[in-house]
């Protein structure tokens, strides 16, 4: 039985001293469980039994998405919707023995478990033949104690996971299918820091003191009673400690015991966006001076708050959220979990002067929230889409009454340390805002966050604005109200909302395609009008202008949002739908069209040009894009846009002849030019004060005539899964992108790494993601190399009839 002891020991202040450390002593294992796996699709109950024979099973290394590598038709039950990819069942077996670390000897001394980040959906696990249990919520992360069923030494143990994502449909975009995020293998002493056992606050900031509260969940699984001493230091971002305490505690058998420790920090340096500044808690414990488990804890120190009226302040300075949501799904990756291609992702945002992200609309990857941390982005956690009222049949509300509580706990215990993370969300458009079930739920999951974490607010995405109508709100436990596509209203909040803290959760959801422009561009559109008006109109190819005037009819242009929120300060900030291209949720678009239309970026990553409208407005940098491309019919009337700052105005040239000098006028956040096409060469200067601050030319490209491959890195760590992302051009003579080039590129790579997927962005491509050729779309396509774990050169190729091929070379260490 689990006893709360109380907190015996006295807190001892160590003097805080200066110099370098690194966790030296290692009592914790964390093994990288990944490797080695076996996996075949369908069932096989048979293969929890020891000498089941899985010989003929696939050999591979999660994290793995077998959705993904499926092909697409729209009779699979995910629907277009869901991607148009296959579900169903599969499972995975893996046999180890127990590290030698953990083994004989020691094995009694030790407790070892298995943490698996993420399986959708339904992982059940089984450890030599018993069930530990199934886990519904496919994004939730989980773990099982192994110690009592394991065989240690050189006897074999066989982990077998059934995975069932085959009840459809469950999900309004892409999940995926399978073991798709990291597993751990992780051995500590019988008296151990809990699973997600800390909790770091920083109850008070300032600049010259912060004041930081550690609580440590300390569990002992022996069978006796033990003295023990946490010693815990907090080290900065060059590994140097800048404060340290010990606390004496006991805890007894089968017992928690809550240890806490207050720390001053002087002159913290604090977190924020463009100095992500992280601290680390190391933490180590001691039974009768040995020592027994070792924990990190991150530590990001930074105050924030929001205000009804002033909007949002980060450390004491106002700050607008500029954030964008996005699903798990890594595009050609699918939704298996890969740190590179996170990274990559924020980088393109941050790059756009995005500062947020809210994860749409469930828990996300742990790689996720670390990149967070140390890149700089402001999370909104979100819990749900669905709470015991459905969206689609088979969704998480079948599940809702059994495991709402444990998989939002779960969430709030996983993430609280983030600093990144500033509010939870506990749904998103949820249905039971329209009746009076809304206000006990609501109720109940704040208390369950609450409970938890007081620090951050707890919002919603709510669509429903008649305050009287919302239940949700009515409820009165929100603490920041989130709306959807509100934009219309943002105005009129204040008087609605009085005394509210606002913030835009969810907005635009504007189509674009990316390198597809069709004239004129200065008509906006919703596609579809209404709910009741099927989409008869757009292009036969599934296509949709990339000048931003195309929307969801509940939604708006990307310009429109901007607008309605950048002077209103009581409006805390806002996330665009999407950043990215995601899979699945093509509307208003049939099949073939199978991805989402709404991102910033399309699903390869590259940029759809509305995000120069957001760099312009997001960043100080001075940038200036011109847009579209220059291969038109002789006399035809063409758009120019142009997107620019840090300048007065932009004079367009068409072959040296100037076409006029354009300024912003009002909220304009874009110049146009209209003027009939001649072959040549486009040019637009952006001057300030009357000096130049930026020039860009834009040609008409002749005949497709080479192909250029731009690496985004060449240099690659030899671990198995680090990424290049690399470009793929199809160029004229002179070097010019052939705006409509569609040539089949195909790819032959020699050395240490595979092929990992490939892409062109196109929204309506019927190519498989693992492959090694892609079409090109308006020119460009994706291709993505990863290592694998032998230092070495990996030599790529791509060919192309009637092209100049292109090689490159990546090195790997
Ligand atoms: C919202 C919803 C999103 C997505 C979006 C598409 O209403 O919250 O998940 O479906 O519409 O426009």
């Amino acid at each position: 039985m689990r006893k709360l002891f109380s907190l015996i020991g006295a807190s001892i202040l160590f003097l805080a001293f200066f110099g370098c450390t690194k966790p030296s002593k290692e009592a914790r294992l964390i093994h990288d469980f990944n490797k080695d796996w076996q996996f075949h699709l369908g069932d096989h109950p048979d293969a929890i039994q020891m000498d089941f024979d899985a010989s003929d099973w696939r050999n591979l290394r999660l994290p793995h998405d077998w959705s993904i590598e499926g092909e697409f038709s729209e009779d699979h039950p995910t629907r277009p919707e869901g991607g148009a990819l296959p579900a169903g069942i599969g499972w995975y077996r893996k046999t180890f023995t127990v590290p030698q670390e953990a083994a004989n000897k020691e094995a009694a001394n030790k407790t070892t478990w298995v943490e698996f980040d993420g399986v959708y959906r339904n992982g059940e696990v089984w450890i030599n033949g018993q069930h530990l249990g199934k886990r519904p919520n496919g994004y939730s992360s989980f773990h099982y104690d192994l110690t009592p069923y394991l065989n240690y030494g050189d006897s074999s143990n066989i982990i077998a996971v059934k995975v069932d994502n085959s009840q459809q449909p469950n999900s309004r975009w892409y999940t995926g299918s399978g073991i798709y995020r990291n597993v751990r293998l992780v051995t500590t002493g019988k008296v151990h820091v809990a699973h997600w056992g800390s909790f770091v606050t920083t109850p008070e900031v300032s600049e010259d003191v912060a004041k930081v509260n550690f609580q440590l969940n300390l569990k002992n699984d022996g069978k006796e009673d033990q003295p023990l001493k946490v010693l815990s230091k907090i080290i900065d971002q060059e590994n140097k400690v800048i404060a340290s305490l010990e606390t004496d505690s006991l805890i007894a058998a089968n017992a928690v015991v809550l240890v806490e420790q207050d720390f001053s920090v002087q002159s913290p340096k604090l977190w924020s966006p463009d100095n992500p500044y992280m601290y680390q808690v190391q933490t180590e414990v001691y039974v009768n001076d040995q020592l027994v488990d070792n924990y990190q804890t991150p530590l990001g120190i930074r105050y924030f708050s929001f205000d009804p009226e002033e909007g949002f302040f980060l450390n004491g300075e106002y700050m607008k959220i500029l954030g964008v949501c996005n699903h798990h799904d890594l595009g050609a990756l699918g939704a298996a979990v890969n740190k590179r291609a996170i990274e990559r992702r924020l980088e393109i945002l941050k790059e756009m002067g995005a500062n947020a992200i809210r994860t749409a609309h469930n828990p996300p990857s742990p790689e996720l929230l670390q990149l967070c941390d140390s890149m700089g982005f402001i999370v909104q956690d979100e819990a749900f889409d669905v709470w015991k009222k459905k969206k689609v049949d088979a969704d998480g509300h079948l599940f809702w009454d059994e495991w709402h509580k444990r998989d939002l706990e779960d969430l709030i215990l996983r993430d609280r340390n983030h600093p990144s993370i500033m509010m939870w969300s506990i749904g998103n458009e949820i249905r039971e805002q329209f009746d009076s079930t809304g206000l006990t739920i609501t109720k109940e999951l704040v208390d369950i966050v609450k409970n938890l974490d007081t620090t951050r607010p707890v919002t919603c995405a709510l669509t429903e604005n008649i305050p009287d109508k919302n239940y949700i709100y009515q409820s009165g436990a929100l603490d920041l109200l989130g709306f959807n596509y509100k934009h219309k209203d943002h105005k009129n909040f204040p008087e609605w909302y009085p005394g509210e803290k606002l913030i835009a959760t969810e907005n635009m959801s504007a189509l674009a395609t990316r390198g597809q422009y069709d004239l004129p561009s200065d008509t906006t559109m919703r596609w579809p009008q209404a709910h009741d008006i099927p989409l008869e109109t757009g292009n036969e190819d599934l296509t949709v202008s990339a000048y931003d005037q195309v929307s969801a009819y509940w939604g708006s242009t990307h310009e429109e949002t901007w607008k309605s929120i950048k002077d209103q300060d009581f409006m805390s900030g806002l996330f665009v739908w999407t950043g990215f291209d995601y899979l699945g949720e093509p509307i208003p678009y049939p099949y073939p069209a199978r991805s989402s239309y709404f991102g910033i970026i399309d699903l390869a990553g590259f940029p759809k040009d509305s995000y120069y409208m957001y760099q312009s407005e997001w960043t100080d940098k001075a940038m200036l894009h011109v847009f579209p491309h220059w291969n038109w019919q002789e006399g035809q009337e063409v758009d120019i846009w142009a997107y620019y700052n840090q300048a007065d105005e932009v004079e367009l040239f068409l072959n040296g002849e100037s076409q006029g000098v354009k300024k912003k006028e009002g909220d304009d956040l874009h110049v146009m030019w209209r003027i009939p096409f001649e072959p040549g060469t486009l040019k637009v200067i952006s001057r300030k004060d009357g000096k130049v601050v930026l020039e860009k030319e834009i040609h008409t490209a002749g005949e497709a005539s080479r192909i250029e491959m731009t690496p985004d890195r060449i240099q690659l760590k030899a671990n198995g899964k680090d990424m290049s992302f690399i470009t793929v051009n199809i160029l004229d003579e002179e070097g010019n992108l052939v705006p409509e080039a569609d040539n089949v590129v195909n790819f032959e790579i020699v050395g240490e790494g595979h092929i990992a997927g490939v892409d062109n962005g196109y929204q309506a491509s019927l190519e498989p993601f693992k492959a090694d050729y892609r079409k090109a779309f308006h020119g460009k396509c994706l291709v993505i190399v990863e290592t694998n774990e032998n230092a070495g050169k990996i030599t790529l190729k791509a060919t192309a009839e009637g092209l100049e091929p292109s090689e490159i070379v990546l090195e790997t260490n």
